[in-house]
């Protein structure tokens, strides 16, 4: 029953899109809980535009003291518990992060967002110390363009792969991935009517659950050996 976390010092990275995107394509397959431990409710306001994918369960956490046993409850209920975080350090963060198998950190290809990954990978290795356990987490680019890179862009972003750990899969910026904010559900409930670009952010979102899955995989033999 994998934990998995979104967490980016940075407000804004992309943390409950990505997390929204990951939990319906997982749900095309098993159950998925969702808890939203972001006081500012982004995640619990999106389940109620429109009912989420039918094996998504969203929880809204009652805040640090409560997040322990959430997860927890969590757990005996789905296959998958993912964990919107709030962008900024907190005790709230700090346990869901040390009850994580692996902790996802969004970031755009810019200088400050890839700054901000790297101070955010600083404080998951602290906290792993803090616990005497690594803390699997990689870097998810998000919100990158589709097409082309510019010739800064693709600096960043290959510092930033060559010095920590990333998912090779961008979830480039799309209206079908922005729209779920407004329409609620997942990507495969959008009205292609209304949307566009849906398939194309579907197999984006699946190649992206796929590498999760896999570094799951990989995480639990690490750990094993
Ligand atoms: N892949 C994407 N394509 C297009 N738009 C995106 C994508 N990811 C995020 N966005 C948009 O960027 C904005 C910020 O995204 P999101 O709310 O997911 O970030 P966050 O890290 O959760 O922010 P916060 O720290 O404020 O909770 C939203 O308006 C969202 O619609
Ligand atoms: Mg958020």
């Amino acid at each position: 029953m994998p934990v998995i976390s979104f967490a980016s010092s940075k407000g804004g990275a992309g943390k409950t899109t990505s997390a929204i995107v990951l939990a319906s394509e997982l749900a095309e397959g098993t159950d998925v809980v969702l808890i939203d431990a972001d006081p500012a409710r982004r995640l619990t306001r999106w389940s109620k535009l429109a009912p989420p994918p039918k094996r998504v369960h969203v929880v809204t956490s009652g805040g640090e003291r409560a997040v322990q046993d959430e997860i927890a409850a969590a757990r005996r209920r789905a296959s998958f518990v993912l964990i919107d975080l709030e962008g900024a350090a907190s005790r709230l963060n700090s346990f869901a992060i040390c009850e994580s198998d692996l902790v996802i950190v969004p970031t755009g290809d810019e200088q400050q967002d890839a700054d901000e990954a790297i101070e955010t990978l600083a404080q998951i290795a602290m906290e792993g110390r803090a616990r005497r356990r690594d803390i699997a987490a990689a870097v998810l680019f998000t919100r990158t363009n589709a097409a082309v890179k510019s010739k800064l862009e693709k600096h960043i972003n290959g510092e930033l792969r060559a010095a920590v750990r990333t998912f090779g899969t961008e979830l480039n910026r799309r209206t079908a991935f922005s729209s779920l904010h407004n329409a609620g559900g997942g990507l495969r409930q959008l009205n292609p009517a209304d949307v566009s670009g849906i398939e194309k952010a579907i197999t984006n979102a699946e190649a992206f659950t796929a590498e999760v899955v896999d570094m799951l995989e990989e995480t639990r033999h690490a750990a094993i050996a």
